[in-house]
């Protein structure tokens, strides 16, 4: 994978699942990764993991939904690395619920976290990736931006607008930047702890014990996409299970 050897990669939602999955992936491969996620403790654990397989890892406490905490993620790769060639904006949330429940302050979380964390992802790295006249954005969308299906609106439509910014971005970009979205199907990792509906929480853990694929399946996505030559760009990624309907 000399595609990815040498590359500085920052990724948000770094601690745990696709994110953590991608971190582990990359480093093997040679890119320098710098972490980003709330969680403390579990970013500098999967630093030392990877510092202690002879990676490169820097990490910083980031919240998406604060505009300057991204920024600083984005600051630490240039300032520590003298350079971003890759922003995975990866963290986000899927509380499952009916609409019904008015569950209004699940909504308004993942609205900050799916979608204005992508945006300020955008807002930290575009001047930087402008100025270096080379840069990649991954997103991570979902299924579910693909297809609707019920307990899932409010996370479906934050998955959309992932999609249409995205494709916004990459027609904005230019010849220069690459403009990825990976859309993960059914993927065994911590989402299903978000979902505060008791029932729905159940069913989303037992199905992914049943027929959900490894967050390395899109690690694998994320690095083919960073592989490629810079003038190829892949646009968008679709990985789920083989048993998904
Ligand atoms: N698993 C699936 O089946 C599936 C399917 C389609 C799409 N996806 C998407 O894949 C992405 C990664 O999720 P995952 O499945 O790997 O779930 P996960 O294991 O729960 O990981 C989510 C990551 O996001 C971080 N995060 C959550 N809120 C954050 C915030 N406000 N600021 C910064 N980081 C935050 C979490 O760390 P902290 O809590 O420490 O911040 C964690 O590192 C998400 O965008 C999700 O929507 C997942």
């Amino acid at each position: 994978m000399s595609g990815i050897e040498g590359k500085v990669v920052a990724i948000t939602g770094a601690s745990s699942g696709i994110g953590e999955a991608t971190a582990l992936l990359l480093t093997e491969c040679g890119a320098k990764v710098v972490l980003g996620a709330r969680g403390l403790g579990r970013l500098e654990a999967l630093a030392a993991r990877i510092a202690g397989g002879g990676g490169e890892a820097a990490y910083l406490p980031t919240d998406v939904r604060r505009r300057g905490d991204v920024a600083a993620l984005v600051n630490l790769a240039s300032a520590r690395y003298g350079k971003l060639d890759v922003l995975v904006s990866n963290a986000g949330i899927g509380p499952l619920a009916p609409l019904d429940d008015l569950r209004v302050e699940e909504w308004d979380d993942m609205i900050d976290i799916n979608i204005k964390g992508v945006l300020y992802g955008i807002a930290a790295a575009l001047p930087v990736f402008r100025s270096q006249g080379f840069g990649h954005f991954i997103h991570t969308a979902s299924t579910a931006a693909h297809r609707i299906v019920p307990n899932m609106a409010v996370y479906a439509g934050t998955k959309f607008a992932v999609r249409a910014i995205s494709e916004g971005l990459r027609q904005e970009a230019g010849d220069k930047l690459r403009v990825t979205v990976i859309s993960p199907g059914f993927t065994r990792t911590n989402l299903a702890d978000s979902t505060t509906h008791p029932e729905l929480k159940a069913q989303t853990i037992a199905s992914m014990e049943k027929f959900a694929i490894s967050s390395d399946a899109i690690a694998r996505a994320i690095a083919f996409a960073i592989e490629q030559p810079a003038d190829v760009d892949v646009g968008e990624i679709i990985v789920r299970p083989t048993a998904q309907g």
